[in-house]
């Protein structure tokens, strides 16, 4: 088995205090291994970016464990995880508001080596040519500024940023929803070959499935603050264990286009996060709840090699929405 590089254990972040907390992460477990990119999908609301950012400690969890190469990190102080942040970085959504729109895009890249390495200035010069063309930006728009350059290209210099001090770990949230989807397909390639060359470990975060399937080894299916399945991409997204998964693929159209799309229609309310739910989160949606789903907290279950879902209709193979 691969290296661990980074882990979540029972984590917990609550909103708040009080009657108006929300509870948006509520006892999470994740590891991230060495070299691979896990895909954390779930909808609007389910605490992907909140665990994007305390992973990365940007924020500080309310409970459980978070550890980055080994290093237990939960209560570092923010002076303390200065010098860790070479070893992580973010890519946003938005590569707009990311960057200073005053910098040239040559000070921005080097910006993170100034920050976190000894480089002096004529080294850190090279080396911002050099990662300009890793993330294949001509030499000549180094000298420009972000208004000058479109949204994929932006995207590109902070991919730039995120690799300039060769962390062991990258979250990058929601990398491609903001672009033309003409320049989407060219970031993930991007993506794609940095993981092929280097050992970093990516957190990808997104609403869209499809994207997963070109990027993702291994996906987490998060559902109003918990992880409700998790395996290799090719496992979950062609035998889906979770019905909530089921439901969320079932929303998309198959791959074949001659395959008449079917839709498994979801009713019910969702919970507020401000309401403590017993239970599994889904209970109130779900075609197949039943009395027991409602009682006590779905424990993971196997449903296949290396694929866990919170289901109890895992126990007897009856966790299948029929379409
Ligand atoms: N700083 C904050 N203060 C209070 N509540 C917050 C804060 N950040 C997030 N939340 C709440 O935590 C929950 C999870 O939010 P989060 O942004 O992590 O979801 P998300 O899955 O990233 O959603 P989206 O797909 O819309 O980006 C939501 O209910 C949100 O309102
Ligand atoms: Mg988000």
């Amino acid at each position: 088995m691969t290296r661990v590089v980074a882990e979540l254990a029972g984590l917990d972040m609550r909103f708040g205090e009080g009657a108006g907390a929300v509870h948006a992460l509520d006892k999470v477990d994740l590891l991230v291994h060495e070299g691979e990119v896990l895909g954390l999908v779930g909808e609007s609301g389910s605490g992907k970016s909140t665990l994007g950012r305390c992973l990365l400690r940007l924020l500080q969890p309310t409970g459980g464990r978070v550890a980055l190469d080994g290093d237990d990190i939960t209560d570092w102080p923010e002076r303390r995880l200065r010098k860790l942040r070479a070893r992580m970085s973010m890519v946003f959504q938005d590569p707009w508001s990311a960057l200073n729109p005053r910098m040239s895009i040559r000070r921005l890249i080097e910006e993170p080596l100034k920050l976190h390495t000894q480089l002096g200035r004529a080294a850190r010069r090279t080396e911002a040519e050099r990662l300009a063309e890793r993330v294949h930006l001509a030499a000549a728009q180094l000298d420009r500024t972000p208004a000058e350059l479109s949204g994929g290209q932006l995207q590109r210099v902070c991919i730039a940023r995120a690799i300039a001090t060769r962390p062991s770990l990258i979250v990058l949230d929601e990398p491609t929803s903001s672009l033309d989807l003409s320049v989407r397909a060219g970031i993930l390639d991007l993506l794609g070959e940095l993981r092929a060359e280097t050992a970093v470990s990516m957190v990808f975060i997104t609403h869209d499935l499809a994207t997963l399937r070109l990027i993702a080894d291994r996906v987490a299916v998060l559902y109003l603050g918990r992880v409700l399945e998790e395996g290799p991409t090719e496992a979950v997204m062609d035998r889906p264990a979770h019905p909530y998964t089921q439901a969320l693929l079932s929303a998309h159209l198959p791959a074949d286009p001659r395959e008449r799309p079917k839709r498994i229609r979801l009713e019910g309310e969702i919970p507020s996060p401000l309401d403590r739910i017993t239970g599994c989160p889904f209970q109130t949606r779900c075609p197949l709840v039943e009395k027991q789903c409602r009682i006590g907290r779905p424990p993971l279950l196997s449903a296949g090699p290396g694929q866990t879902a919170a289901c109890v209709r895992l126990i007897d193979g009856s966790n299948r929405i029929a379409a």
